[in-house]
């Protein structure tokens, strides 16, 4: 048996699609466009690159882009004045300050002084809070891309088992919260964890979340299960001097047990992006006071 390869890179195009769709009628309806504010403190290369994505994908979707570029050396007052500024600005309804930022700013002080309805990420504790009881709120965007594309798979996944490899804020304790708001019977392991095989080999779902290539090999997984690889590793490759992108899954000994399986490049990733574009819309809807249509994005 070989697995369907879960074409990621197509579901977020069709989810963009949408959500430029929604974003002309939540235009039209209340007189200005959606906004996103991305913040970037400093010049890390990768955070340059996502902050750039970010910013064109926004646009691209009809909605407002505004970046905020600060050096390196910004101290933590001038960081939370502007995080404020935003917050008390009408024509943005999303705020993300990119991570990781410099040592010597704190990202929890900075990521609690983001107003919680405007915390796309939804890395503020209110939120986190919010999933975890049950409340309307914002969910990072990574794990539920992942839902998403699991739902598009399987459909229900009540009763279904789950296993989240990785337990971190912004990826397994929020997709374990999903999943088990999905009824699934969901089990977070982690680098501590006992007979981590045998754990993994219980699961009709796997998520691999723990940043190690290849971890999680193809014995590991049930036949027929559907594997999530949210791992984006990069590794040297056969040539000298080149690399290659691999995830947290050996990925062709998984697939050919697995019954479905996300690629990287091309599974979760280009969720992660189009899932933020859903949450900014979601959140001009609510602080415009106009009603989205239940399961609309
Ligand atoms: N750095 C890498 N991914 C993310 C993300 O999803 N949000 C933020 N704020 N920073 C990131």
């Amino acid at each position: 048996m070989t697995a369907d390869v879960i074409d990621g890179k197509a579901f977020a195009a069709g989810l963009r699609a949408r959500i430029a769709t929604l974003a002309a009628a939540f235009e039209a309806q209340a007189g200005r466009r959606a906004g996103l504010a991305v913040v970037l403190v400093g010049e890390d290369p990768a955070s340059q690159v996502y902050v750039r994505s970010k910013g064109k994908s926004t646009v691209e979707a009809g909605m407002a882009s505004f970046e905020h570029k600060l050096p390196a050396d910004t101290d933590e007052a001038t960081l939370l004045a502007l995080v404020e500024q935003l917050n008390a600005d009408p024509a943005v309804d999303g705020i993300l300050v990119q991570l990781p930022l410099p040592r010597h700013l704190d990202e929890q002080t900075v990521i609690a002084t983001i107003n919680p309805d405007k915390d796309v990420d939804g890395f503020h504790v209110t939120n986190a809070g919010r999933l975890a009881v049950g409340q309307a709120g914002f969910v990072p965007c990574t794990p539920l891309g992942c839902l998403m594309l699991l739902q598009d798979k399987l459909g229900d996944l009540a009763g279904l088992d789950a296993v989240v490899v990785g337990r971190s804020n912004i990826v397994g304790k929020p997709m374990a919260a999903l999943l088990l708001a999905q009824s699934c019977t969901v089990t977070i392991a982690h680098s501590k964890t006992k007979d981590l095989p045998d754990v993994v080999r219980r699961a009709d779902i796997v998520v691999a979340a723990v940043g190690r290539p290849e971890m999680i090999k193809g014995d590991w997984i049930k036949p027929g299960a559907t594997v999530i690889d949210v791992g984006i590793n990069r590794v040297p490759a056969a040539q000298e001097g080149k690399t290659r992108l691999v995830g947290d899954v050996a990925y062709e000994e998984a697939k050919a047990v697995a019954g479905a399986i996300t690629p990287v490049p091309g599974g979760v990733g280009p969720m992660t992006i189009a899932v933020l574009l859903r949450n900014t819309l979601v959140a001009a809807y609510r602080n415009a006071g106009i009603d989205l249509a239940a399961g609309a994005i």
